[in-house]
């Protein structure tokens, strides 16, 4: 399988806030902004592979500021990271103040992917080629935590036995 460029799988989604977005302090729901991240990662996993995918973890979800009613959502995912079946995907969401244009990163989150046939069995993936420096230091970090995740010295609490 040839190797694809991280840039083939960048995806973006936009959004403005309405009310039926909001929680009761009048700021986005956590939940809604997820729902929006997973489907963005998701584009990401599906331009990187061409293949049936599906939502296998979220390692790490940052919410760094409120984001109000009006504002406009831009979020980007793109794949840096993949091992045989799986892909890590880096979301970020910019909020963006409608009136003036000022944006302010407002949540990142780490998504793996596994690509799956009609039986829902993981398949390989193509390798990613990395192009930038993020991508580099991105890929060395999921490294390190598919390594620890396999070798069951993962620091993310779970109540399951392995
Ligand atoms: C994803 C799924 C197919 C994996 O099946 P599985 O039997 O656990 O498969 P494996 O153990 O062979 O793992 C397959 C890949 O997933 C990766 N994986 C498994 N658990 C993981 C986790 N918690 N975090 C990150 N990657 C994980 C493995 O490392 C492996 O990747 P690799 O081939 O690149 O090394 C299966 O767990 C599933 O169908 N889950 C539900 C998915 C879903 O419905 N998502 C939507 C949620 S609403």
């Amino acid at each position: 399988m040839q190797p694809k460029k991280a840039s083939e799988s960048e995806s973006r989604l936009t959004w403005i806030v309405a009310p039926q977005d909001l929680n009761r302090h009048g700021t986005l729901f956590g939940g809604q902004l997820l729902a929006l991240a997973d489907r963005v990662a998701a584009m990401a996993a599906l331009r990187h592979s061409r293949l049936d995918c599906v939502t296998v973890s979220i390692d790490k979800v940052d919410f760094l500021a409120p984001v109000r009613h009006g504002y406009i959502l831009d979020m980007t995912a793109r794949v840096h990271f993949t091992a045989r079946t799986s892909m890590e995907i880096y979301v970020s969401a910019f909020a963006e103040e409608p009136n003036t244009g000022n944006r302010e990163l407002v949540c990142e989150a780490f998504f793996s992917f596994v690509a799956v046939d009609a039986d829902g069995r993981p398949i390989p993936v193509p390798q990613v080629e990395l192009e930038t420096e993020q991508d580099r230091r991105l890929n060395a970090e999921a490294h390190k935590r598919y390594e620890a995740r396999k070798a069951g010295k993962s620091a993310t609490r779970t109540a399951r036995k392995s």
